[in-house]
């Protein structure tokens, strides 16, 4: 088979050697199908001359990609990819990835999907319902928040394309092209690219275990440069997995407010966390706009996030959802309405607690060391120095696992550094084990060992 016109061989950046950084660019082209399954990679000495390199590299970088399972090499033939997506012995384990483990079977959608096709006639196939939502939606997803977080009006809640939509609207209400904003020294990457996107500059805060310390918050609000507002994870952080106690809590509500200062929550991981703290939201309702999401609690795939704004700001925050999707997606809405009514989400986040909290206890067993941030967050957070922290995310891809890498989440390096592994990413315990161990291979390796 023909390579793609378009595909040309590269190094990836960074300094570790030359092997992992060719092993590790080639892996990413055959990932991203650049390079297809069945395809001749070039000959050893053509691609050593294309890259400037010697064949030796070539030679290792191709047996790295094939302990993998990425490629095969043939006697007197060449090397090509590997002709169908390699099994679970081989592929890559993927711990960068920020999903809930699976806990919903496939069955259950078709179910959901079924009970939602029987009432087809109810659902109008033909009009948009309403940039916020439908009302009904929103009252079934205030109950929800009621049952184990926040208590708000549905009239204040609208429907989302996911809290990463959320995030996009909320900034978009309050922060300008050029605008500052606080966010926690390491952050979640995905209000990173947003804030990328709409041209804001970032300031990390200072963070300890639990979260943004006050003392950090209150000096960054006292400079020239006035943020127009502070984004934050106050439960189960994104990367760190770090909680805010109650009192931190009524400490930052208290500040934001003597310094008129709008705030962004991002609450999505509320469903694995006891309930008992506050929520800035119940703290500083008028000017706290409070996320949710219904990713990690029920499913990815509804692609349904929550944004409850404070009182005056519905229109607004309607013209902004209009404005960059016109609406939730009504189809998955109902998908939504069902299980939250019929016992489905409750069950889900039952589970979804048992599940990360065993997969916890596997994470304390290959990382002892390790600061747990708490019983049911999602992530491990490995504080490592920046070169360290790279170092060790290219050499854990080169032993076919992925994590984050450190540019992702970290807003201040100085301040905060290292790597995030996703614990709910894997499809099974025993691949989050073996995943988890060749992680430690990968820090613990001596400097110059070349894998
Ligand atoms: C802190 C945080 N906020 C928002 C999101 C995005 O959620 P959604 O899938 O609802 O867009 C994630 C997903 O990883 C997250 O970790």
């Amino acid at each position: 088979m023909r390579q793609p016109a378009a595909w040309s061989p590269r190094m990836s950046p960074g300094p570790g050697p030359a092997p992992e950084r060719l092993a590790a660019a080639l892996a990413e082209d055959i990932a991203a199908e650049r390079l297809r399954p069945g395809a001749r990679l070039p000959p050893h000495r053509q691609l050593a001359d294309d890259l400037k390199l010697s064949v030796v590299t070539v030679g290792r970088a191709y047996a790295l990609l094939e302990r993998q399972g990425l490629v095969r090499g043939e006697h007197g033939r060449g090397t090509f990819v590997s002709a169908s997506i390699p099994d679970e012995a081989a592929a890559f384990i993927d711990l960068s990835l920020n999903l809930p483990p699976p806990i919903l079977a496939e069955a259950q959608f078709a179910a959901a999907l079924q009970r939602v096709a029987a009432r087809a006639a109810g659902i109008s196939t033909q009009r948009y319902p309403p940039p916020a939502g439908r009302l009904e939606h929103r009252r079934a997803a205030a109950r929800w928040l009621a049952g184990h977080r926040i208590d708000l009006p549905a009239e204040r809640l609208l429907l989302t394309n996911g809290a990463q939509h959320a995030i996009m609207v909320a900034l978009g209400l309050v922060c300008r092209p050029g605008d500052l904003l606080l966010v926690e020294s390491v952050t979640y990457a995905g209000a990173k690219a947003a804030a990328r996107l709409l041209g804001l500059r970032l300031a990390g805060i200072e963070m300890d275990g639990e979260g943004i310390m006050s003392a950090a918050l209150a000096a960054a609000l006292q400079g020239p440069d006035r943020p127009a507002a502070l984004y934050l994870t106050p439960t189960m952080q994104n990367p760190t997995g770090r909680t805010l106690t109650a009192e931190r809590r009524r400490e930052i509500a208290a500040l934001a407010r003597r310094h008129d200062l709008p705030v962004i929550e991002d609450d999505v991981y509320s469903v694995l966390d006891d309930p008992g703290r506050p929520t800035l939201g119940e703290l500083a309702p008028e000017r706290v706009f409070y996320i949710n999401s219904l990713s990690k609690g029920l499913s990815a795939a509804l692609r349904l996030g929550l944004l409850a704004v404070p009182a005056g700001w519905e229109d607004r925050a309607a013209a902004a959802v209009q404005a960059t999707a016109w609406t939730a997606s009504p189809l998955t809405s109902f998908v939504m309405a069902e299980w939250l009514q019929d016992g489905t989400a409750g069950l889900v986040a039952e589970a979804l607690r048992r599940e990360v909290s065993a997969r916890q206890a596997i994470a304390a067993e290959y990382f002892p060391g390790v600061r747990p941030a708490g019983p049911a967050a999602m992530h491990l957070w490995l504080p490592l120095a920046e070169a360290a922290a790279e170092r060790a995310a290219r050499r854990a891809q080169a032993l076919g696992v992925i994590v984050t890498p450190p540019g992702a989440t970290v807003v201040d390096a100085a301040r905060d550094c290292g790597l995030r592994l996703c614990l709910g990413a894997a499809p099974s315990r025993e691949m989050l084990g073996r995943g988890l161990g060749l992680i430690r291979q990968a820090i613990e390796a001596p400097e110059d060992t070349i894998f």
